[in-house]
């Protein structure tokens, strides 16, 4: 309640993929308090079924309030039509706190028009920082974090970034890592008998591959030679390799096809028969953030195809490790990882399934996590 004994008022905004997974134990969370009203705006930056409303159906996050539609463009294109669109929409509903989510285009685009309407911004996954501000995600982030009041972090090393740039420590709450509280949630439906995860029917060991970055797949050179090492490794495991539509118009242009059966090429796999593949595997090679976190929960090996990552704590805590995007330095670090899996995964601090709870008490109750 605000102190006028009117309900408090929270708009959370989101747009792309990884953003579903981040809002669903929020908006539950939020849902089962009476004395807020929880609207949900979707800017439409995924519009495609498979990375969007399917996420949205298996979370079971009901439909966004508003969905505004801006679909795929350049950075200031899609960044200024997020604005133009979400306005008016802010104007109308009048919430006392906008959450963004993560540290796509539709997060810093929402931080932007809420923090010049006066309105509080709440960011979740605050403080992530790789240094490189060659990727847009890191410009996104900094800006973000420095229109937040309520800077909500999933690990220590991320209050530590904000306070390195002069945030008052107390706009931040280390709440832990509410991605991992929705894979928490699922896992008891995820499980094979051996709690490691079922291998799909008859698969044999197998990796799996995602790549989407703009810094490995839109130079042909770099996505030709990550390929190739991807069809070498297919001879001694199989590849299961979800494309994301722009690596898909990237393979499309330059020809490509896959060497065999012994590399699979599918559509982008929903939520969970992604976790349940990943279950599955003996090594993820990924240019994602959120698989970084998620392998790293589940202890299974995760070669990352970039020379640095805004989430240290799964390379020193975790199963995660680097490669510049260079397919001999691919090759070496695939082999060395597969089949360490490890039988007792790492525990990170505050990824405990508890994220969503501790960050609805800091909006509702005024509660704060140091
Ligand atoms: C965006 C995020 C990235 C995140 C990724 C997850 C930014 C800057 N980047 O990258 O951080 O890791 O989402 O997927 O916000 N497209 C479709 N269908 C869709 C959406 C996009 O075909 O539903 C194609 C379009 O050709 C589009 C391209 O994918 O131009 C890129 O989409 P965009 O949202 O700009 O960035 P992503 O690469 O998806």
């Amino acid at each position: 309640m605000t102190r006028r004994g009117t309900p408090l008022t929270i708009l959370s905004v989101v747009g792309a993929r990884p953003n579903f997974m981040k809002l669903a134990p929020i908006a539950r969370r939020l849902a089962e308090r009476r004395d807020v009203r929880h609207f949900i705006v979707h800017t439409g930056q995924h519009y495609d079924r498979e990375l969007s409303d399917v996420f949205l159906e298996e979370l079971g996050l009901p439909p966004p309030d508003e969905n505004l539609a801006v679909g795929s463009g350049s950075h200031a294109q899609q960044t200024a039509a997020i604005m133009e669109r979400l306005e008016p929409v802010c104007e109308r509903m009048r919430p006392q706190i906008v959450l963004v989510y993560g540290d796509v285009n539709s997060t810093v685009a929402a931080a932007l028009v809420a923090a010049k309407l006066g309105i509080r911004v709440g960011h979740v996954e605050a403080g992530l920082r790789s240094g490189d501000w060659s990727m847009p995600e890191e410009i996104n982030r900094v800006v973000t974090d420095r229109l937040s009041d309520l800077l909500f972090t999933p690990s220590r090393d991320a209050g530590d970034n904000l306070r390195a740039e002069g945030v008052p420590t107390e706009r931040i709450h280390f709440v832990g890592n509410v991605m991992i509280d929705s894979l928490v949630a699922l896992l008891p439906r995820l499980r094979g008998r051996n709690g490691r995860g079922r291998r799909e029917d008859g698969r044999r060991p197998y990796v799996v591959v995602t790549l989407h970055r703009p810094s490995n797949v839109d130079d042909p050179d770099t996505l030709c030679g990550l390929l190739q090492v991807l069809a070498e490794l297919s001879d001694d495991r199989q590849i299961v390799f979800p494309v994301h539509p722009r690596t898909r118009a990237r393979l499309r242009a330059i020809g490509w096809q896959p060497p065999g059966d012994r590399m699979a090429l599918l559509e982008p796999v929903p939520y969970r028969d992604m976790l349940r593949l990943v279950m599955g595997s003996d090594l993820v090679i990924t240019d994602s953030g959120g698989l970084q976190e998620e392998t790293t929960f589940l202890g299974i090996p995760c070669v990352t195809v970039r020379s640095t990552t805004e989430r240290p704590i799964t390379c020193t805590e975790g199963t995660n490790r680097l490669v510049a995007p260079r397919g001999d330095a691919l090759r070496r670090a695939a082999r060395e990882a597969w089949g360490r899996r490890r039988d007792t995964p790492p525990r990170i601090e505050r990824w405990d399934g508890r994220a969503a709870d501790r960050i609805a008490d800091v909006l509702c109750d005024g509660a704060s996590f140091r």
